[in-house]
């Protein structure tokens, strides 16, 4: 009986939307239309970490070593990692990544990877605080990097084209950025000659950089990773290479390190965010 009520219930709900003919009078029509619009836009909804791997696709279509996307393709880029928020890839400063561990040298760092192909990377660098990425260069690559979160100090370089050298591991390269900087903030970029190829990541607090390389490290294709040592421009004294006294702290010496950072260990993890389709 109790169920009976209910039925009647609804059929009266429903008969009291009809016009005196028995059709839906047509605010009754827009209001379902309205409704199956927005089911529709929830299902197509795309998550910004999504966005990101099909920007990455137009921008680095066919990308080679030294290629450089079109400044439209270089904003567009730009204009999405500005929106991503940490939760949108899933990290959090609360994750276990971000605590330092005492082992007695250099807090570990972890790699979440998201997405790579021939043409591009994306992945995030996790950094406890006091966390170390290495003095590196980024070869015949643009790199679009995003401080999701924390404080980090930036150092970096690009090199002086053409300079003298003191000996084949070592190249003069001049200071380009040696900041900190604190999320929010703008997304870096880097090309292959300036911008800073070359840098330094310090984490000042626990912080997760975003990190877009186009095209990805390749060894097969010549694009190496290769980290140095920076000596202060005073080590060397070579013919040909002149600095006015008070830009001298602006240039600095790299020199190649034979074998990878001993104190550097980076652990690639899954990332766990939102699923990315093809
Ligand atoms: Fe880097």
């Amino acid at each position: 009986m109790g169920t009976g009520t209910v039925v009647s219930g609804r059929v009266r709900k429903d008969l009291s939307r009809t016009n005196p003919n028995g059709n839906i009078p047509p605010e009754s029509r827009s209001n379902s239309r309205k409704k199956k619009i927005q089911r529709r836009s929830k299902r197509t909804l795309i998550s910004p970490v999504q966005k990101l791997v099909d920007t990455c696709k137009k921008v680095f279509a066919n990308a080679k070593s030294g290629t450089v996307p079109s400044q439209d393709n270089i904003q567009m880029l730009r204009a999405v990692l500005d929106e991503i928020k940490p939760e949108d890839v899933g990290v959090s400063p609360k994750m276990p990544y971000f605590r330092s561990k005492v082992t007695g040298r250099s807090p570990l760092v972890t790699y979440l990877h998201i997405y790579a192909s021939h043409s591009f990377s994306i992945g995030i660098f996790c950094l406890p605080s006091s966390g170390v990425i290495p003095l590196h260069n980024h070869p015949e690559m643009t790199v679009f990097s995003k401080l999701l979160f924390g404080t980090m100090h930036i150092k970096s370089y690009d090199w002086v084209a053409d300079s003298p050298q003191p000996s084949l591991d070592t190249r003069l390269a001049k200071v380009k950025v040696d900041l900190d900087f604190t999320a929010p903030c703008d997304t870096s970029i880097l090309y292959p000659a300036d911008g800073g190829n070359m840098h330094c990541f310090t984490a000042k607090t626990a912080c997760a950089v975003l990190d877009v390389l186009g095209p990805p490290y390749s060894d097969p294709a010549g694009r190496h990773c290769t980290y140095y040592f920076d000596l202060p421009f005073s080590s060397f004294s070579v013919d040909g290479v002149a600095v006015a006294e008070e830009e001298k702290e602006g240039y600095e010496w790299l020199k190649e390190r034979e074998e990878e950072p001993e104190d550097l260990t980076v652990t690639a993890m899954m990332y766990s965010g939102p699923t990315i389709k093809e």
